[in-house]
């Protein structure tokens, strides 16, 4: 049972002006969009909208202005983007709140759709002034947020406007809610977390959180060198942070006490230099690293090994790749694993979660992106998610 509404509550909306807060920060490159997940995640709930004849108004951020109009980060750049998605006309509407919105109301038909400007262009966005969530709020009849990706922030549109308009989930937060709660909230056991990356330092709060949460802890990426090297393996010049081995024995021991095995690589790849298919390869024992090689992807045994931990496991959330996954041959374990997960999902036996940063980048390497069973667009938001942070977004929603 959700504790959040979401548009199978609303009644007539007709007429109605719906304030839709998506996530528009997209990845750009000389003004033009290069990648369209995020508007193609929110299209559902905007045509829905549209489709009930409501008058939608997208409000979303893009960058970090700060509170400045910087031309180039005006949400006039994604209208492209939005009409080709949607493949209907979308207005741009300069501002956020006040006269010229309720101008643009006037023009717009029930089932219009306008985007208004960066959100961040004004202070009071990120200070969640009333003053400014007021103004706002006046020409918006309800609030949907369809922005799990910003959900952290509690921000005028990603909160405020939550507590003074009737306050609706968009499909695209509601999947991502209900997938999260079948990943973490409610699991099916035994539960599997995947936690790569380069460091620990970023991934503290995460792995503290997850110890006590998961049965199974597989640590890959750069981080698993901060635990090996706590635990007295000769790391040579891998990236590793030595200052961290107190932290390191201490979610190791907080998982002992939990019933969390953690999982680190047995065997690994190695080479001399950072570089694509690199003469120095090896394949060896993670007790025969050389001082002067370095660790850069998880071993084709302790891959098999891993596979067969997430054979007798229900569910799966995972967050980065287990090696250096952008030069071959260090993708090896993050696709085979990946691939492994995608198999057991499809087949029905696995519940697998992915999400954050360098995550989606990696399953869509290992072409399995589709196969998981949900991926999140989300990066910050995801990670606080893991580390069981409530996030100010989600909360507002909540009935
Ligand atoms: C994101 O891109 O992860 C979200 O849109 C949040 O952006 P922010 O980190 O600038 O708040």
């Amino acid at each position: 049972m959700s504790t959040f509404r979401t548009l199978d509550d609303l009644g007539d909306v007709t007429g109605k002006v719906a304030l839709v807060r998506g996530d528009l920060n997209l990845p750009m490159q000389d003004g033009t969009v290069t990648d369209d997940t995020r508007v193609r995640a929110a299209a559902a709930t905007i045509l829905e909208l549209a489709g009930k004849g409501a008058k939608v108004l997208l409000l979303a951020h893009f960058c970090r202005p700060k509170g400045e109009r910087v031309s180039t980060q005006s949400l006039s750049m994604v209208i492209d983007c939005l009409q080709s998605v949607l493949e209907r006309e979308v207005m741009f509407v300069s501002e956020i709140a006040g006269p010229v919105v309720a101008q643009s109301l006037g023009i717009l038909r029930p089932g219009d759709i306008a985007v208004l400007e960066n959100t961040r262009f004004w202070k009071g966005e990120e200070k969640n002034d009333p003053e400014l969530v007021k103004a706002i709020a006046a020409n918006g009849d309800f609030y949907v947020n369809d922005a799990f990706s910003a959900a952290h922030r509690a921000h005028a549109s990603t909160e405020g406007l939550a507590h003074v308009l009737p306050a609706y989930a968009g499909r695209s937060m509601q999947a991502e809610l209900e997938a999260l709660e079948k990943a973490l909230g409610n699991p099916q056991k035994p539960v599997a977390a995947v936690v790569g990356g380069a460091k620990v330092s970023s991934k503290l709060d995460v792995l503290k959180h997850l110890v006590g949460k998961v049965d199974h802890l597989i640590i890959g990426g750069g981080m698993a060198n901060t635990f090996l090297a706590a635990r007295g393996v000769s790391v040579g010049k891998s990236l590793c942070e030595h200052d961290l081995a107190a932290t390191a024995e201490e979610i190791l021991d907080n998982a002992d006490k939990a019933g969390c095995t953690v999982h680190l690589p047995y065997d690994v790849a190695v080479a001399k230099e950072f570089a694509a298919n690199p003469s120095s390869l090896r394949i060896c024992n993670v007790h025969e690293v050389a001082a002067d090689e370095m660790i850069l992807d998880v071993g084709p045994l302790a891959v098999e090994a891993l596979g067969d931990v997430l054979k007798i496991c229900r569910t799966l959330v995972w967050n980065g790749p287990l090696g250096a996954f952008e030069i071959a041959p260090f993708d090896a374990a993050t696709v085979a694993l990946a691939r492994t997960a995608a198999a057991l999902s499809r087949e029905g036996s696995l519940v697998s979660v992915a999400g954050g940063g360098d995550t989606v980048a990696a399953l869509n390497h290992a072409g399995v992106a589709g196969d998981f069973s949900y991926v999140s667009t989300a990066g910050g938001a995801f990670l606080e998610w893991m580390e069981g942070k409530e996030l100010p977004g989600v909360v507002a929603l909540e009935r």
